[in-house]
């Protein structure tokens, strides 16, 4: 099978990454320690590059949600499917996202995270589809603005494909 098209190559994947972590560590310094939020699936890759890059304190969470399933349509829904383990009272929380398409999911997480009552919540996507939005959902940190359009790798897929491409590659889903 044919490999995607590359519509964001992994070297600039990696130079926007150290940017977004140079940023988040200048942020957060003498805030003390931050507990990065990973949410499941897709931000597993982003999260691990991320956070070795960050010169902060922190330690590591992951939240999971169900939204899409594998179609290609949002049914809009969004359920909890395994809270974070960990005690994020008076921490400062930073959600990390590989994809923030309709808002729908981002949206839904900040509420779930706040009745834990943590000190702070900031939101971070490695990309964002600004023409899907349909809920007004504040992200704080973005590496890449992206069109409507369906996109695998670096930790996203389409129907569990993908995820492991080293890039983010543009698929059409009748393929
Ligand atoms: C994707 C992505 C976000 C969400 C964004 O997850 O990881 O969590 O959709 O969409 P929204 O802004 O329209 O809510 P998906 O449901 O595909 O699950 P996965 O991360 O396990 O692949």
């Amino acid at each position: 099978m044919d490999k995607p098209p590359v519509l964001i190559s992994e070297q600039a994947i990696q130079k926007r990454v150290a940017e977004l972590a140079e940023q988040v560590s200048s942020d957060y310094a003498n805030k003390g320690d931050i507990v990065l939020i990973g949410v499941l699936k897709g931000s597993f890759i982003f999260l691990a590059d991320l956070s070795r890059k960050l010169t902060i304190p922190r330690t590591i969470e992951f939240i999971a949600v169900s939204s899409y399933g594998s179609s290609s349509t949002s049914s809009g829904a969004v359920r909890l499917v395994m809270d974070v383990r960990g005690n994020i009272e008076n921490r400062h929380v930073l959600i990390i996202e590989d994809i923030v398409d309709t808002g729908r999911t981002l949206n839904y997480l900040i509420g779930i995270l706040e009745s834990h009552r943590p000190a702070s919540i900031r939101t971070c996507t490695l990309l964002h589809k600004a023409e899907a939005a349909e809920v007004d959902v504040d992200i704080d940190y973005i590496g890449f603005g992206i069109g409507d359009e369906w996109v695998v790798g670096y930790g996203l897929d389409f129907a569990e494909r993908d995820r492991t491409l080293p890039y983010i590659g543009t698929i059409t889903p009748d393929d």
